[in-house]
């Protein structure tokens, strides 16, 4: 028996460097048309709730982006066997999802990433910090400094194109996602109180008020609970940000890029 458990966890060490050794640099399935559709399968079973159906991003990174912004085919196969550590981002760990599920799906990401900017970026970074300290800070963090009422943007430039960027901020948010869902609440007596929902059952719910506070409610104390359509993020038409402002100010975002998950690789959480 304690033989057998030896040879097993031998087994299991060979097996390991094994893998460690065969992960090829660059995706052996890229471009084969069959494991594209296997993977888009794949993606649209397994990734898409959070990454878009497109890929284009939705609670996490864009992933037509990635390329271009310089992860190398063996540094995503890294991520997303290992998952991002304090994030969302799982680990897709074998047995459930074998080496080929991973090369397949990356294959099939492959076919929607957009090509490397050939235009070189413009704007003042300078200037752009400036005009998201005096705009953007009081709801976004970034480096651990600004508000929580909006989500952090440490690594924006990372996740987000910069034509996404630039509508984000343009046109606002239509369809405002969990943990950012605004919401009015009318209370029995006083004014009625803004903030996005943290969390919400059939008898109550939590919400972050403007000023930053967590409050709670209980739904039978209160006169209403109401979900508004938009987000919080305002528009920032022409008239509250120039273009050129515009430009330094996503140029500015573009360099939020944390850290390099395929590089710094932090230990994984498991789901
Ligand atoms: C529960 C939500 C969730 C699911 C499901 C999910 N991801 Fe992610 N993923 C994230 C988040 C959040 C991040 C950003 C992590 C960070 O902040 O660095 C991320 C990051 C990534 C990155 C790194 C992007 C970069 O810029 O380096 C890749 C690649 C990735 N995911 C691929 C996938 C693939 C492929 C799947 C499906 C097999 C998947 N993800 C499923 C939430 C998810
Ligand atoms: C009144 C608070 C508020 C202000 C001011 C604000 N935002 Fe937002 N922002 C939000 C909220 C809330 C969200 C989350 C919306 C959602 O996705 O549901 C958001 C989302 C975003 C996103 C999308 C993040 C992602 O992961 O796609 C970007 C980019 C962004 N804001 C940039 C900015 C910039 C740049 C400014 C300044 C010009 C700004 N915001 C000012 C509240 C704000």
């Amino acid at each position: 028996m304690r033989s057998l458990a030896l040879l097993t966890f031998a087994t299991a060490l060979a097996c390991a460097s094994l893998v460690a050794q065969d992960l090829p640099e660059t995706n052996p399935f890229h471009g084969d048309s069959a494991a594209v559709l296997a993977g888009m399968g794949q993606f649209r079973q397994r990734c898409a709730d959070c990454h878009g159906m497109d890929a284009r991003g939705v609670r996490a990174p864009d992933l037509t982006q990635v390329w271009s912004s310089g992860r190398t085919d063996r540094g995503l196969f890294n991520t997303v066997r290992n998952g991002v550590s304090n994030t969302e981002m799982p680990a897709f760990t074998a047995p459930r999802t074998s080496d080929r599920d991973v090369w397949q799906i990356l294959a099939y990401l492959r076919t929607l990433a957009s090509p490397a900017p050939t235009d070189l970026p413009t704007g003042d970074v300078g200037n752009g910090a400036l005009v998201f300290e005096n705009n953007c800070s009081g709801c976004h963090r970034v480096n651990a400094k600004g508000g929580l009422l909006g989500p952090e943007l440490s690594r924006i430039g990372s996740g987000r194109s910069r034509e996404v960027l630039l509508s984000r901020i343009r046109t606002g948010i239509d369809e405002p996602r969990p943990g950012f869902q605004p919401v009015t609440i009318t209370p029995e007596s006083g004014p009625p109180i803004r903030g996005v929902k943290k969390n919400e059952d059939l008898f109550s719910v939590q919400i972050m008020d403007t000023r930053e506070r967590i409050q709670g409610y209980r739904k039978d104390q209160v006169r209403s609970v109401v979900d508004i359509r938009r987000s919080m993020m305002p528009i920032f038409g022409p008239e509250r940000l120039s273009d050129s402002d515009l430009t330094d100010l996503v140029r500015y975002l573009g360099t939020l890029r944390g850290f390099d998950p395929s590089v710094e690789q932090r230990p994984p959480v498991v789901f």
